[in-house]
């Protein structure tokens, strides 16, 4: 959903604890056939992908010697639950990207534990993936402010502990001051952006899946946005988003590109949230 305001059914599956700590690791089972997730701007969606192929491909894709088997068996899994063959003469983790809205990354595991060793990866939420090629978990969560100390350990010992027979999802949210789904580089940012018109919810659903014939790790970055204007409807997740905005220190505004945007949303949230609030007399 791109375009309108009307109901968004992922909000309710949104997280907004205040911190710290600032981050959860928020994974749950993933129910059956509920892996990958289109919806009516799939064509759009995949045709973006087939064009960013051509013309950003160094950006988008990218593979480490020896990634081969992992990424084939990832293709080939993408590939069996469409129901749609990989396009032949064309890396199999790039056929299976065109298949699905979904971004695709493989991770192996090395002596020094789960490094990033493929992806393609079109609808970036600022951040590159030939920048974090070849990284271990942890630094390709390098910017990532209080990582390391929340999260970094517990991450490693999920994915050691991650089986093909349970795959987990999880979910992020991001508030932007563009629709712009390929987003490597954070966009000028708005001089002053009026909320809600000018911002968008973006959410990441994240699947976990194990491999089971190479044990590597395919992870899948679903990302749907809507326009900030939606939680007009909801006053109890705009009460609980202005908490969350209002916990994060310093270095999480900078690093959520928050510092145009905050003051505006803050106040919005609040006007919406206060609608909720029942009347009293002193
Ligand atoms: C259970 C597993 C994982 C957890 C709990 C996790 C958690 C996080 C968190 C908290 C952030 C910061 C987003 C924000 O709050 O604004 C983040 C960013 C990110 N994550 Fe993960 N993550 C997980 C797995 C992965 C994996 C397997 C990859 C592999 C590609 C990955 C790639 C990234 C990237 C590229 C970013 C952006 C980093 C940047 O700004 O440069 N994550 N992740």
């Amino acid at each position: 959903m791109r375009g309108g305001t009307q109901a968004v059914p992922w909000l309710d599956e949104l997280s907004f604890e205040p911190g710290p700590p600032w981050h959860a690791m928020g994974t749950r089972a993933l129910p059956e056939g509920r892996w990958l997730v289109p919806d009516e701007e799939r064509m759009a969606d995949l045709a973006r992908k087939q064009a960013l192929l051509g013309s950003a491909g160094d950006v988008v894709a990218c593979s480490r010697p020896g990634a081969e088997e992992a990424a084939a068996e990832a293709a080939q899994l993408v590939a069996a639950a469409v129901g749609e063959p990989l396009v032949p003469h064309r890396e199999p983790l790039e056929a299976a990207a065109l298949l699905v809205q979904e971004d695709l990354c493989v991770l192996s595991r090395g002596d020094e534990g789960w490094v990033l060793v493929a992806g393609v990866v079109c609808f970036p939420s600022i951040w590159r993936l030939p920048d974090k090629l070849g990284l271990h978990v942890t630094a390709v969560h390098g910017p990532v402010p209080a990582y390391e100390a929340e999260l970094a350990a517990r991450v490693d010992r999920f994915l050691d502990r991650l089986r093909p027979e349970r795959p987990t999802w999880r979910r992020n949210w991001l508030v932007h001051d563009s629709p712009e789904l390929h987003l490597p580089d954070p966009p000028p940012p708005r001089p002053d952006p009026s909320a809600p018109d000018d911002l968008w919810l973006r959410s990441e659903r994240q699947v976990l899946r194990r491999l089971p014939a190479t044990g590597a790790i395919l992870f899948t970055i679903r990302t749907q946005q809507a326009p900030l204007a939606v939680l007009g409807h909801r006053p109890d997740l705009a009460a609980a988003m202005a908490g969350a905005i209002r916990s994060w220190d310093d270095e999480l505004v900078s690093y959520r590109s928050a510092a145009g945007w905050r003051e505006p949303v803050l106040s919005w949230l609040d006007e919406v949230a206060g609608a909720d609030r029942p009347g009293w007399c002193a």
